[in-house]
């Protein structure tokens, strides 16, 4: 018997409806049947403001999933554990080490979890599922673990660094993605794709057998890419045959402008209070 996947957005960089509100980060809702999980906490704990707008049941939450250890996707797990203090929390080890962005300056700040998330996530040490590698969190709704970075057009560097100085780079291997298969073909929540999108993609596809994909939402984290690179993405995800499109957080608007222009029909907003219905496969 079939049952509907419904994901909420709840935390964006942008939004739509009324009484809700925006930050840079992301948090998706995933309701399945009975159970919902929430993929990324957003940057604050506005995840719970916006999900009683919405009239999402934060209680009813079994599991959190964490793409990657940034501020902007982790600022929320207090929050989270506060309404549903039973909750699973799906994440790489690596997510939880200091770490940092450098700027052209040569300063250094911190962009990793906050002390008062590290704080929770030590209170709730019995709760915390490692993944190091492909993980279902519930029935049927996985993710990703480790992404092995392939694509020889997608740079995954960028200013991030794992101290203070900015000496060592952070290849920010704790970086994930969410997916599940519906009837029409698999769905990928991204948080920021640091990864690479087309890798994160190539890994999913390695995992469901090559399945269709119907719909990818989330970062992209294009914001600083090269042309090349968009034009090389846009060609790949055209090849993975991509039917859904939903760039948001740190795609970036010219790549996001440029998906648009590039996959007329297909893409969608993807902001705090979007949301979509699948059909389980
Ligand atoms: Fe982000
Ligand atoms: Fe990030």
């Amino acid at each position: 018997m079939s049952e509907g996947i419904v994901v909420t957005v709840l935390v964006e960089n942008s939004v739509h409806g009324r009484g809700l509100m925006a930050e840079h980060g992301l948090a998706f809702h995933v309701q399945a049947g009975a159970q919902g999980l929430l993929f990324d906490t957003g940057q604050s704990g506005l995840v719970a403001r916006n999900a009683a707008v919405l009239g999402v049941d934060l209680a009813g939450v079994r599991a959190m999933a964490l793409s990657h250890g940034h501020y902007d996707h982790t600022g929320g797990l207090r929050a989270v554990w506060e309404i549903a203090p039973d909750a699973r929390l799906y994440a790489h080890p690596a997510a939880v080490a200091p770490r940092y962005s450098r700027s052209p300056d040569g300063t250094t700040r911190a962009v990793g979890i906050d002390r008062p998330g590290i704080e929770a996530i030590q209170a709730h040490a019995p709760r915390i599922v490692d993944t190091l590698s492909t993980t279902e969190v519930l029935p049927g709704i996985f993710v990703t673990g480790e992404i092995p970075r392939v694509t020889e057009f997608e740079d995954v560097g960028g200013p991030f660094v794992l101290d203070v100085a900015g000496a060592r780079p952070d290849p920010i291997i704790d970086d994930q993605a969410m997916f599940f298969d519906t009837s029409d073909g698999v769905v990928v929540l991204l948080g920021c794709a640091h990864a690479g999108v087309v890798n994160t993609l190539r890994r999913v596809r390695d995992m469901t057998g090559g399945r269709p994909f119907h719909a990818v939402f989330g970062g992209m984290h294009l914001l600083v890419a090269s042309p090349e690179r968009v034009a090389r993405t846009v060609q790949e995800l055209r090849a993975l045959g991509v039917r859904r499109l939903g760039p948001a957080h740190c795609t970036g608007a010219a790549a996001a402008a440029r998906l648009w222009h590039e996959f007329p029909g297909a893409c969608t907003a993807c902001s705090v209070g979007s949301r979509f219905v699948f059909r389980r496969k």
